[in-house]
């Protein structure tokens, strides 16, 4: 039996956007997302937030979902036009009340809620106003941290300012895929960053200065791992320097965001690239970004591995042909939450917690009325022995969270790749608990795996 330490948390994430639908009720703003979805072709098959999962309405049976699966810890976001529909000022009452039903039906199922404050359903008001390139959306994500941390913070203690930026920023302002669908030059996409760093170090002050009940803050970026070849040490040094060297000229990175967070710099090998594009910045700003965190949060699905090379920082390896893939196309490499824990708590020397780490499929309703997953079961399996022997190297991991505990929407693919333990049936709403879910459930009751 593979034992997880003692106070080890267990944990099921999911992101506001993706799972509560009542987009149109009790005076919620609109999000860059609602605008993107009624956008032609951004979305598979048209599909849009609007009903989601009906969380807004189905929350206190969400919640007997995940105390089911025995989860200890549920990690939420929180919609910001929700509780600001014009992003900054006038305060939704309504919205507030929601998250205090939710937080108080977690806590009742002793379940800890952590919150995430911005997992990408960017007020649509404040995007007209510039967005993330407005230096002011600094001090509006610090005002609307503010209002949250004063209503929340009685009963929240774990916080995550930003989801993804390597995500919502790339893939949002430079590719165009994700909200707001902008194809941002590469100085833009630096100067949406720089703002979005900052904005994460202001938000961790004021969760700091305000918070009711001592806080833990940390954030949730892409763990990008590229991992070693062989335990040889200058395979081992190739994985580092692919992990934080630069990736091409965009922003898939970690060093790009973890070093100034973490370290309170900008990496010399980006600055150097970037050059020119670089926006001009003040060395204070850098100040505002590197806050002290309790944690070092990654989403980890998958790594590349990568060796040595005589003529080149590193070497990455081809997959075989048939390499195990899920539906994202995403190749299956369980030894990503192995090194990407290790490799980034080296780097940074702060404790881990995987904020999310799941599959993609396409599960349906059996036959016999269940749902078999049995691929989600080796998968998840797979990853968290691999975990476990990063714990058992000395790598201090907190906690880990499941994505997802439900079926959702998967941003620009829409509903059809299926993430959750749960099964979601979107014309009925009835939610079906899968195999894995049985599973993962067994893992967090016995804090291990065989
Ligand atoms: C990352 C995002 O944070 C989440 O919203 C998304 O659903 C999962 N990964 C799966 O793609």
């Amino acid at each position: 039996m593979k034992k997880f330490p003692k106070d080890f948390i267990w944990g099921v994430a999911a992101a506001s956007y993706q799972i509560e639908g009542g987009v149109n009720v009790d005076d919620r703003g609109e999000s860059v997302w609602d605008a993107f979805c009624r956008w032609e072709g951004k979305v598979d098959n048209g599909d849009t937030g609007e009903i989601a999962c009906d969380h807004y309405n189905r929350y206190s049976d969400d919640v007997k979902i995940i105390r089911q699966i025995g989860a200890q810890a549920y990690r939420l976001s929180i919609s910001w036009p929700r509780i600001l529909p014009e992003g900054t000022g006038r305060l939704n009452q309504k919205g507030i009340d929601f998250y205090d039903k939710v937080i108080d039906a977690c806590l009742a199922a002793n379940i800890t809620p952590w919150v995430t404050l911005f997992h990408w359903d960017y007020p649509l008001e404040l995007y007209y106003r510039g967005g993330w390139l407005n230096r002011e959306s600094v001090n509006w994500f610090a005002d609307y941290t503010e209002v949250i941390v004063d209503r929340f913070s009685d009963r929240v203690q774990s916080w995550m300012t930003l989801n993804e930026p390597q995500c919502f920023i790339w893939l949002g302002h430079g590719t165009g895929t994700h909200a707001p669908g902008l194809q941002l030059d590469i100085s833009d996409q630096l100067r949406v960053t720089h703002h979005a760093l900052m904005a994460h170090g202001k938000a961790t002050q004021v969760i700091r200065a305000k918070a009711k009940t001592t806080p833990s803050v940390g954030w949730a970026p892409v763990g990008v791992v590229r991992y070693p070849a062989t335990e040889a040490p200058e395979d081992i040094e190739a994985a580092r320097r692919a992990m934080f060297g630069m990736s091409g000229t965009h922003l898939w990175t970690n060093a790009w965001f973890g070093d100034p967070v973490i370290l309170g710099h900008y990496p010399e090998d980006g600055l150097r690239q970037f050059g020119k594009a670089m926006p001009r910045y003040h060395d204070a700003d850098l100040e505002v970004m590197n806050q002290p965190l309790d944690f070092y949060g990654a989403n980890i699905y998958n790594g590349l591995t990568v060796r040595a090379s005589e003529d080149a920082p590193f070497e990455e390896m081809k997959r075989k042909p048939g390499f195990p893939l899920t539906m994202y196309e995403w190749p299956v490499e369980p030894q990503s939450l192995y090194w990407g824990p290790k490799l980034l708590q080296e780097r940074y020397q702060l404790p881990i917690v995987i904020t999310e780490n799941g599959l993609a499929s396409m599960d349906w309703v059996c036959e016999d009325g269940k749902v078999h997953d049995p691929q989600r079961i080796d998968f998840l399996s797979r990853y968290l022995k691999q975990l476990h022997r990063a714990i058992e190297d000395g790598v201090d991991v907190r906690a880990y969270f499941q994505w997802s505990f439900l079926d959702n929407l998967e941003w620009n693919f829409g509903y059809k790749y299926r993430l959750g333990l749960t099964y979601v049936d979107y014309a009925t709403q009835e939610r079906t608990l899968k195999d894995s879910a049985f599973w993962y459930q067994n893992v967090i009751r016995s804090n291990g795996l065989i």
